[in-house]
């Protein structure tokens, strides 16, 4: 039996992987959603299933987040509910592909779906939930906002961006008992990796490789304990934690020699050396 609520989540990119396992943890424990992306199909099933199963009311909006009409679409849409009470900045993509080999649109669509859209999605959501004392704001990062790699240049930058914008708004509305989360996954079993442009990580390697429940799960737990930084699993923390005191040039040396590979900072190549 769903306790229900009468707050409303909405969560970028719940169409798949981290966004869709957001979703279903809101409408289990009683939300009803708002729910974007760009495919209609996966978006109407998600929706179909989280009504029947936890009598959630689902409203889906189609929104490419990296063109402003459409991102103010969605802004639109949730300043008409005055009961927002939660807010995942989830939606995103990698491309792989080094700077100057990839198109400058691509390098704007990525910085206007990771950047300007989740900061004008907070700057919707932010003065209902001071007025009210109380909401819960979750920008998906990403472990790359620690290990910048070749081909994540834009991508390690826009995520770690989302750190600093988290960690500054922590501090400003904590007051008004508004919890805010950086989430920082590392490889997690999601399409993000089949999507992107250039090359897909070979070594699945399964001390590495995390599956969405697990992530949220870390997620939740955090947001409970009102931690800011979210980074699910010991060696992903075991990775930021060296990449932090290891010389920047054998850092960069690191990175360099594990070819363009990967991005999320080729933490494969820099696991196993650990
Ligand atoms: N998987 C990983 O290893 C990993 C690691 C670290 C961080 N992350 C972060 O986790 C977040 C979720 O990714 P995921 O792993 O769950 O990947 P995913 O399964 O590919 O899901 C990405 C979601 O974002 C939506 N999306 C992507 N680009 C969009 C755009 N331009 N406009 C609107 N919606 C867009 C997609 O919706 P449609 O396709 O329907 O448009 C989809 O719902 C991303 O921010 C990613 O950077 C993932």
């Amino acid at each position: 039996m769903i306790m229900k609520t009468n707050k409303i989540a909405v969560i970028t990119g719940a169409s798949s992987g981290i966004g869709k396992a957001f979703a279903i943890h809101f409408a289990e424990t009683g939300y009803d959603l708002i729910i974007t992306g760009r495919r209609i199909e996966k978006l109407t099933t998600i929706a179909r299933q989280l009504r029947e199963q936890f009598g959630a009311s689902v409203q889906i909006i189609l929104a490419e987040l990296s063109e402003e009409k459409e991102a103010q679409k969605l802004i639109d849409i949730i300043k008409s509910h005055d009961n927002v009470f939660v807010l995942v900045n989830n939606a995103g993509f990698g491309s792989g592909i080094e700077f100057c080999d990839n198109e400058l649109s691509k390098h704007l669509q990525m910085l206007h779906t990771h950047v300007v859209a989740s900061v004008e999605l907070v700057y919707a959501v932010l003065p209902q939930m001071i007025r009210r004392k109380d909401g819960v704001i979750i920008n998906v990062s990403s472990l790359g906002a620690y290990l910048p790699a070749p081909g994540s240049s834009i991508y390690s930058a826009t995520k770690l961006f989302l750190k600093s914008f988290s960690e500054s708004l922590y501090m400003e509305v904590h007051k008004y008992g508004i919890r805010v989360q950086c989430l920082c996954p590392g490889f997690t079993r999601t399409e993000f990796h089949e999507h992107r442009e250039s090359h897909q990580p070979t070594n699945k390697n399964k001390l590495l490789w995390m599956d969405t429940e697990t992530v949220l799960e870390e997620s939740v737990k955090a947001l409970r304990k009102d931690k800011t930084i979210c980074i699910p699993g010991m060696i992903n923390k075991l990775l930021v934690g060296m990449s932090v005191i290891m010389p920047r040039k054998l850092y960069y040396w690191l990175m360099q020699k594990s070819g363009n590979t990967t991005d999320l900072g080729k933490m494969e190549l820099t696991a196993q050396i650990a």
